[in-house]
């Protein structure tokens, strides 16, 4: 069964808090385009493409590790309530829910997303396969709404896919602070980390052959035109994956092709873009054990399970509240 979703988001703000952001993005040096907004219908079907590209490791990677320990995972657990954040099509959050689900243990999943599309279509889909559990969506923005989740007793509050890796070390602080606020005695907390590797195999991740990860980033300047009038000719420019060493991201960038100047009519703003300039759209951080540890005990968290596939690309842990 499903419950209406609770709408946290409202177009009215979401279209406040986009301006907001994006006029900060564009005039700022070097100019930056918030990764959120990647996500409208045609951003989500891009990225459910990616999924399946022969060189995005991560979401078959992490399907692997999940079943091999989804069982374990619900024994440990417990969970009645499993709250997903960012669940896009929740499709990997399936082999959770089967093996909570046989454990006899749950009764709800409360899947959370900025893209209101994609959380329907997957409501739909969950709850036709588990007809016994309540489905309660919640459209919101994890950076924001934490706090207002559904309270229900023993949640497994799950957040996949390394998209914790797109938030940069002061917003994961942040967010790491929200999930403890939020966690009470007999939740606990799944997570799914990419880890770091060789870079060739990185950057090929997020520059495939078929150039689905660059319509993917250039998607956001569709977005900006559609919803903020601007006229970004997205052939002018061109999708850039770069593995950052240091800060041990991958940094996600479109370059402009030519001098242009660009009009964002809702915004009353005119940008200009030089010839060779990057924007930064994104970034997806690589994790080691150790960083993930730290920054999960810096927010009140105690790892107490660490699972990778056998050469170790990928991890997802459990963590509980201290
Ligand atoms: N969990 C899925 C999808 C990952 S893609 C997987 O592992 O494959 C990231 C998802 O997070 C998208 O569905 C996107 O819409 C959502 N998302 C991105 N930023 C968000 C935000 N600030 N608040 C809520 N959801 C967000
Ligand atoms: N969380 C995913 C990741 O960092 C999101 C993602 C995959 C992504 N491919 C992308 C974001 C390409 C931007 C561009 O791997």
């Amino acid at each position: 069964m499903i419950v209406d979703a609770a709408v946290y988001l409202d177009p009215g703000a979401l279209a406040e808090q986009m301006a907001a952001d994006i006029r900060a993005g564009l005039t700022a040096t070097p100019k930056t385009l918030p990764p959120k907004y990647f996500y409208d219908a045609r951003g989500s079907e891009l990225f459910d493409q990616i999924t399946r590209l022969p060189e995005y490791y991560p979401t078959r990677t992490e399907a692997a590790i999940l079943e091999a320990h989804a069982g374990e995972i619900a024994a440990v657990t417990g969970a009645e309530s499993l709250v997903e954040l960012g669940s896009g099509t929740s499709e990997k959050t399936r082999l959770l829910l089967r093996a909570l689900r046989d454990a006899g243990t749950l009764n709800r999943f409360v899947p959370f997303d900025v893209d209101p599309a994609v959380l329907k279509d997957a409501s739909a889909a969950i709850a036709d396969e588990f007809p016994d559990i309540e489905v309660e969506p919640v459209v919101g923005d994890f950076e924001k709404h934490l706090g207002s989740l559904p309270r229900h007793p023993l949640r497994l509050l799950a957040f996949l896919g390394s998209t914790i890796g797109n938030l940069d070390p002061a917003q994961r602080r942040e967010f790491l602070a929200a999930v403890r606020a939020t966690l009470t005695e007999g939740d606990c907390f799944l997570l799914g980390t990419d880890l770091v590797k060789s870079p060739d195999r990185l950057v090929n991740a997020y520059d495939d052959a078929q150039g689905v990860t660059a319509a993917f980033n250039k998607n956001v300047l569709a977005v900006v035109n559609r919803d903020l009038g601007a006229d970004f000719d997205a052939s002018a420019f061109e999708h850039v994956a770069v593995w950052d060493e240091r800060n041990e991201w991958i940094e996600m960038r479109l370059r402009s092709l030519r001098d242009q100047l660009v009009h964002v009519a809702a915004l009353d703003l005119d940008v200009r873009f030089a010839r060779g300039e990057q924007m930064r759209t994104e970034i997806s951080s690589k994790f080691r054990r150790e960083r993930v540890e730290a920054e999960l005990a810096e927010a009140g968290l105690r790892l107490t399970q660490w699972w990778t596939d056998p050469v170790g690309d990928f991890a997802l842990s459990l963590s509980v509240p201290v």
